[in-house]
């Protein structure tokens, strides 16, 4: 072949590879010099400010590794996350990071992937009922809801403190490790009468019961559910307080699942004249809650620092792809199968150490926030 021959040939390569790239092709996988990692990441919604810390990280990780990649939401869409995964599964992935937006529902397109040779890393929340989980990367959720449950318990003084309690999704597995956690603390101190819950009939029947069927705790999580949704959470505390009585409130206890909805309910109870002090948890180190616990509307939260979970799935997924196993401390059971985990720790945060542990620990910066004390 001719030098003109073999320049011309290597042009319309070229521009084939451009037409390509511009076309998306790689789009939702993620590349390091042209070689695919394999890799395909579907996050639940970008609507929850925690879901976007993940993706954040996860580009963070990865752009530092000199990976590109593209993460796919599902808004809160079953049937949209299943498409997402069929649409990673036909770009040739071979290990998919899936948070759950149901985690009963994300059965099927976890067995598509399983039927298409692809290795599936549960992120964060566990896929249900299948055997199509390879590997669950999480925090401790039990540890979670304890030191929410902790917090209030510590805060409490006396008896008959009114107690309201809340919430996430009924169809995240999440929901009720969190309450499962909080329970075990809660339920000594309610009864031995420091606390009397205030908004769940469900709760109140099942009081003396130290441990809770995953039956009971539905019934209870089905009467407080915010369904991890702000408006939900918002009017739901505002039936309640609606409902109680003057009596009922005064220096309240709130158990919140998470920051979005804490920040919601907080408000609603601060709005209310018969409250006069509230005690509200959280979880997630949310930028926007890190700010209400320095201006004192928001108690608690839960750290879990989204930088290790991010870690941990690059470093199962790299394993998976090396034929080799992730490391695993303990199982989670889904309801068919235990699946392979190492739980990370999380740490409770409060005005006392919110400098430390969120911002001299590089987790946000310092410039985000006014009144740091
Ligand atoms: C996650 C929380 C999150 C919640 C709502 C849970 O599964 O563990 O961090 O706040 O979902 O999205």
């Amino acid at each position: 072949m001719s030098k003109k021959a073999v320049y011309s040939l290597m042009s319309l390569l070229v521009m084939a590879m451009m037409v390509l790239s511009a076309c998306g092709a790689p789009a939702a996988t993620a590349t390091q010099a042209g070689t695919k990692l394999g890799v395909g990441i579907v996050l639940p919604t970008k609507d929850e400010p925690r879901w976007i810390q993940d993706e954040t990280r996860f580009k963070e990780a990865l752009t530092a590794k000199g990976y590109d990649v593209e993460i796919l939401f599902s808004q809160g869409d079953s049937a949209k996350e299943k498409a997402n995964v069929e649409s990673l599964i036909a770009k040739g992935i071979k290990v998919l990071i899936l948070t759950p937006q149901d985690g009963k529902a994300a059965a099927a397109a976890a067995e598509e992937a399983r039927a298409a040779g692809v290795k599936v890393i549960a992120y964060d929340r566990l896929i249900l009922n299948t055997d199509a989980v390879d590997y669950y990367v999480t925090f401790d959720s039990l540890a979670v809801g304890a030191a929410q449950a902790q917090y209030l318990v510590d805060h409490a003084t006396g008896t008959g403190n009114p107690l309201y309690l809340y919430a996430g999704a009924a169809s995240d597995n999440n929901a009720f490790l969190f309450f499962e956690g909080a329970w075990k603390v809660l339920q000594p101190k309610i009864a031995d009468g420091t606390f009397v819950i205030k908004n769940s009939s469900e709760a109140v029947g099942l009081q003396d019961k130290a441990e809770l069927s995953r039956d009971e705790m539905g019934k209870i999580i089905g009467q407080v559910t915010t369904n991890w949704d702000f408006n939900t959470a918002k009017s739901l505390a505002e039936s309640n307080l609606t409902v109680a009585k003057a009596a009922d409130k005064g220096n309240v206890f709130i158990l919140a699942p998470n920051d979005g909805t804490a920040r919601a309910i907080a408000d609603a109870f601060a709005a209310d004249k018969d409250v006069t002090s509230y005690i509200v948890t959280g979880q997630d180190a949310e930028e926007a809650s890190v700010q209400y616990i320095i201006d004192g509307k928001q108690s608690m939260t839960v750290l879990k620092d989204v930088r290790t979970l991010v870690a941990d799935a690059i470093s199962a997924a790299v394993a998976f792809l090396e034929g080799k196993t992730p490391p695993q401390t303990t199982t989670y059971n889904n309801g068919k199968i235990d699946v392979p985990a190492k739980p990370s720790e999380v740490v409770t945060v409060d005005k006392d150490n919110v400098k430390a542990a969120v911002i001299d620990s590089g987790y946000w910066p310092a410039s985000d926030f006014t009144g740091l004390p």
